[in-house]
């Protein structure tokens, strides 16, 4: 059996309030403690999206009523709302922003970052970081940004090695720039997409054969491993149009020792990229008492055997090694041989 402590997943999206049909706070977290999570961080995309003081408050108080691990939340803004960043400042662990077009569609311009940066950082005084949605093409106006306000930033779900190349150049010069990769571009590419159909396609989009070497060859710039959980209804993963977004709370850690095991990856690497570096990056407490145990047999990840709500992981049928058994939370077990302990409201609102 490995002992680990409790992983930090600080980019998911649990839907609620708003869209519980696809998940809930109970069933995502319940995912996480299965994943071997304890501490997971929600993104602001919500169908009402967390740009005001009030909309943060009423989703902070449904999660304390629901959330079976520890929680925290980023604070979202299209420019518009900047008066509202000193009211929030204690309340979340950090500001989304997306450049790009995915789930939500909140997308804003360069001159409207180039304002949100300079407020955030003001008030916050660089004490917590912006995150961004930033593809290839924004890249340089990001760079940019944060040369101007040395603001720390951090580059979610990099995929390819046009973003990787430019973070690890901003990283040589000093830079206050991390980034994360995602279990999906590490382990699938664009080549299982018409076997995946609508399960397969996610912003970003499942990259090209190099640039996942790339990914791998690289990932000592790589700060973070985040599964941006992000569950859509296996009916709507049918539509001739699907939303994007693939859950992978309870796969990317099973994943990454697998990954271990194929000694691509060492143990001490996937502790400080799902543990320690997300801890540092967002400034989080320690957890006192809290671990996971693993036992390294070979699995079959099963649709049905998951905890997440919407039933269905593009890594369906695939042996991995590395089987969650038990998660500690403060002393208390929370998950154990597939049963979840935590009731609803168990775990803390950061
Ligand atoms: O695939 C994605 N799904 N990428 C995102 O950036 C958002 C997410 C979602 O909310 O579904
Ligand atoms: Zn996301």
């Amino acid at each position: 059996m490995i002992q680990l402590p409790g992983l930090i997943d600080p980019h998911v999206h649990l839907r609620d309030p708003g869209q519980t049909d696809k998940e809930d706070f109970y069933t995502g977290t319940s995912a996480a403690l299965a994943g071997g999570y304890t501490t997971v961080v929600d993104m602001p995309n919500n169908v009402e999206p967390v740009m005001t003081e009030v909309v943060l408050a009423k989703k902070k108080l449904i999660a304390q009523e629901k959330t079976a691990c520890d929680i925290g939340f980023y604070f979202g803004s299209l420019g518009d709302n900047l008066e509202e960043f000193p009211k929030i400042r204690q309340s979340v662990l950090g500001l989304k922003l997306y450049l790009n077009f995915t789930t939500g569609g909140f997308i804003i311009d360069e001159p409207a970052l180039q304002r949100i940066f300079s407020a955030w950082n003001e008030v916050t005084s660089g004490s917590k970081p912006i995150l961004l949605h930033a593809e290839e093409d924004v890249m340089e106006a990001v760079i940019k940004a944060i040369g101007n306000t040395r603001q720390p930033t951090h580059i979610c779900h990099v995929s390819s090695k046009d973003e990787l190349s430019q973070i690890i150049k901003a990283k040589e010069d000093g830079l206050p720039i991390t980034c994360g990769v995602c279990p999906h571009h590490l382990f699938l590419t664009e080549a299982d997409v018409p076997r995946l159909g609508g399960f397969g396609l996610m912003k970003p989009s499942l990259k090209a054969k190099n640039d996942q070497e790339y990914l791998w060859n690289n990932m000592r710039y790589v700060d973070v491993i985040e599964s941006d959980h992000a569950p859509h209804t296996y009916e709507e993963k049918q539509y001739a149009a699907p939303p994007f977004g693939v859950p992978g709370l309870e796969t990317t850690l099973p994943l990454m020792l697998t990954a271990v095991e194929d000694k691509r990856i060492t143990l001490d690497e996937v502790i400080a990229k799902c543990h320690d570096n997300p801890k540092k990056i967002l400034h989080l407490a320690d957890q006192k008492d809290t671990y996971i145990e693993v036992d390294p047999i070979e699995y079959e990840i099963r649709n049905e055997l998951l905890f997440t709500k919407c039933k269905w992981s593009p890594f369906n049928g695939m042996k991995v090694r590395g089987k969650v058994v038990k998660t500690v939370i403060r002393g208390r077990t929370v998950f154990e041989h597939g049963v979840v302990k935590a009731g609803p409201g168990s775990g803390e609102v950061i």
